[in-house]
């Protein structure tokens, strides 16, 4: 008998092809998220799941399903899942690391340059009819050139985007939860390894890579962005619940910091409404892996990992200790 999986959300139609020729497969077409009771209910005859990073597979979900074998997440953040009641369930969960690092980075960088260089902001502007003459002050920002670059985070991803600060002649600080070795921060455009503390009173800008854990939950809150340079911005490209929004909203406002930008939000596609009110806020929608290419790899590996896992075989990128 051929084994079922359910794809949660909609994904490219020749991976769901794919997927059909040697599965039975329940696809979420529709563009739509299943209710944590409707996800509960189409499991309940699944031997896999391809997963999304709006997919929530909590404690509760895999207590109800045990006969799950696997999950298989189309991200390389898989805090959507709760790993540890899986791994305790027996069930493998996998990511999709690696094949999004560069369009990953690009991305952070786009981010950090729309942000530093007010070009989301000064085009509303621009397209509301306001431009009427080239004025000597006009949407000021910060230099990237010759500026101390600042990662939290600083795997795959964040050494991508160190290397790409070698163009703008920038300095490089770190903070990791453990050091890189010396060839590494060579390649990382000599990144220097610091204090969280020692990076956000030095860093002109700074990028979030890290991934979201109950111990990075709101490690971005009042006191960190106290510190932080009153000219400095603030990118976010790792995941919402890593920042405290409201803190952030507050420092904005009262520009105790210059600038944000944010591709990912706590408790998103819903984001905390009072960042619409900010003109000092590039605001993306969780894209910063969506290349056509990247998407592509993404979707593909997963399915690679899932097809391997219910052949009984180790998935390639296998996360349960
Ligand atoms: C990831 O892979 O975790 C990204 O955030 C999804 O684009």
């Amino acid at each position: 008998m051929r084994q079922k999986i359910l794809i949660a959300k909609a994904i490219f139609p020749d991976v769901v092809a794919r997927l059909s020729q040697q599965f039975d497969i329940e696809s979420n077409q529709e563009d739509r998220l299943f209710s944590h009771d409707e996800l509960l209910a189409k499991l309940r005859d699944k031997d896999g799941i391809y997963a999304t990073p709006s997919t929530l597979i909590d404690a509760a979900v895999i207590a109800a399903n045990p006969q799950l074998k696997a999950i298989c997440n189309m991200a390389v953040g898989y805090n959507n899942i709760d790993l540890d009641a899986a791994t305790h369930a027996g069930i493998i969960v996998t990511n999709t690391p690696d094949v999004l690092n560069e369009t990953t980075a690009d991305f952070g960088w786009a981010l950090l340059m729309a942000t530093a260089r007010r070009i989301t902001e000064s085009e509303h502007w621009l397209r509301a009819g306001h431009w009427d003459k080239w004025r000597y002050d006009s949407f000021l920002g910060a230099d990237l050139h010759g500026a101390t670059l600042g990662i939290i985070g600083m795997g795959r991803i964040g050494q991508a985007i160190a290397r790409r600060s070698l163009g703008f002649d920038m300095r490089v600080l770190y903070h990791n939860r453990s050091r890189l070795s010396a060839d590494r921060e060579a390649h990382a455009n000599n990144a220097q390894f610091v204090s969280k503390e020692e990076l956000l009173r030095s860093a002109d800008h700074i990028v979030l890579v890290l991934p979201y854990s109950t111990a990075t939950h709101h490690s971005i809150g009042a006191a960190e962005l106290a510190l932080m340079k009153p000219t400095a911005t603030l990118v976010n490209i790792a995941r919402g619940g890593i920042v405290d929004d409201a803190a952030l909203i507050g420092a904005l406002r009262d520009k105790r910091i210059a600038a944000a930008g944010l591709d990912v939000f706590e408790n998103e596609p819903r984001f905390h409404p009072d960042f619409l009110s900010l003109s000092n806020v590039v605001l993306t929608p969780h894209i910063a892996s969506a290349s056509e290419a990247t998407r592509r790899a993404m979707a593909n590996c997963a399915a690679d990992n899932l097809i391997a896992a219910m052949a009984g075989q180790r998935p390639p990128n296998l996360l349960n200790p």
